[in-house]
């Protein structure tokens, strides 16, 4: 029997514009037998202009009070931000036992094993699908598709603002300054670009990868993080002559000692598929056990491939089974650890792994 799913959409910014419009084009969309149908949304300013009309829809001035209204089946976090009122939304629709839906690979890499184990306690599936790799299905390869093998590498690029300025630098001549100016008039950086050439954002969603990869809590202060800030034209021309292209690479690699999450700019042999991922593409690689390398690629970031993900994926049932999808606190985990014997001393640019 289908079932409507009233769902309720705190955050219409990049992303939340994108997933209201689509479910808007597409009012029919029910993918899993049960319709979803936004009616209740919250964002900082009420007198914004959208994109979209949301006279109709019940507004919220507080994210939280949307999450647990009787009127909210499900929740859709898209605001942003690894404390603050994400979190606190987040947490309240958790509390309630209701579904969430999020993009927020900040609060997840930060947060993520305490949400787990409230969802966990609660029997609440909390998604984030569209956290990592926007339209790449990586999370969930990760975290179902590839249950059955022991994982023992995940490594890729997975910052879509770093590969575009690094690829354009190469192939313009420009320096990092003049192509990230560039990046930010395109809306492919933002005003402050912080997050993405510090190395963060990656770090934040190769955290969340190691978490489902290896069964362990994400541990994002754990990570080593460098970005592509430092990283200048005579880096990339003298790569290039050596056959090798330069990447933000973040890896995630489990040995005996621990879990060691890495991000930082690395040389990919020219005809190594990192090195091949151009532009604005994200890509991955990941070593099982029994399947060996899998490696998969995709656009970054869109509106309407991360606001279709942000909100497609909350009414599959074997998610409520799988509900927290990462272990909670307190899981028989790896230690995530950076430095001991894992670490070996890293130069400022090495080799993609695998590679030597
Ligand atoms: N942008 C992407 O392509 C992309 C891709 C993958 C994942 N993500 C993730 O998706 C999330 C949203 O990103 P975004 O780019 O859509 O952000 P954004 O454009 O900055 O939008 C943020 C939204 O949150 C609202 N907001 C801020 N503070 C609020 C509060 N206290 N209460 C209620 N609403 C509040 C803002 O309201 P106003 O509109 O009124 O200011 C805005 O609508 C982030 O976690 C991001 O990491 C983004």
């Amino acid at each position: 029997m289908s079932k409507t799913w009233r769902i309720g959409v705190a955050g219409l910014g990049t992303v939340g514009a994108g997933l209201l419009k689509f479910l808007d084009e597409r009012p029919g969309f029910a993918p899993a037998g049960g319709q979803a149908l936004v009616t209740g949304v919250s964002a900082r300013s009420r007198s914004r202009p959208r994109p979209f009309d949301i006279s109709k829809l019940a507004w919220f001035d507080d994210p939280v009070a949307l999450a647990q209204s009787d009127e909210t089946d499900v929740f859709v976090e898209l605001i942003g931000g690894s404390d603050g009122p994400a979190k606190a939304a987040v947490e309240a629709a958790l509390s309630a036992g209701k579904p969430v839906v999020t993009a927020n690979k900040a609060l997840i890499a930060e947060h993520g094993a305490e949400l787990a184990a409230l969802a966990e306690a609660q029997g609440a599936p909390l998604l984030f699908e569209a956290a990592v790799m926007g339209g790449t299905p990586a999370v969930k390869m990760v975290r179902e598709a590839l249950v059955g093998d022991e994982i023992k590498s995940v490594a890729g690029i997975l910052n879509g603002t770093c590969n575009y300025i690094l690829t354009e630098m190469e192939a313009t001549g420009r320096s990092f300054a003049e192509v990230l100016a560039e990046a930010q008039r395109l809306g492919y950086a933002e005003a402050d670009p912080t997050m993405d050439v510090g190395g963060f954002d990656a770090a934040h969603k190769i955290s969340i990868l190691a978490a489902l990869a290896f069964g362990c809590a994400p541990n994002y202060a754990a990570a080593e993080i460098e970005g592509i800030d430092q990283v200048d034209l005579l880096d990339i021309h003298m790569a290039k002559d050596l056959g090798y292209r330069i990447k933000l690479v973040a890896s995630a690699d489990r040995s005996a000692d621990g879990v060691l999450v890495r991000v930082h700019p690395s040389l990919a042999p020219l005809n190594h598929p990192l090195a091949q991922a151009g532009g604005a593409l994200n890509a991955l690689f990941i070593e099982g056990a029994r399947v060996g390398r899998i490696f998969v690629q995709g656009r970054r970031r869109g509106r309407r491939a991360d606001g279709r993900r942000g909100g497609g994926r909350h009414r599959r049932r074997d998610d409520r089974r799988r509900a927290p999808g990462l272990p909670g606190a307190g899981a028989d985990a790896p230690a995530v650890r950076a430095g001991g014997p894992v670490q070996e001393p890293q130069p400022r640019l090495s080799a993609v792994p695998g590679e030597g």
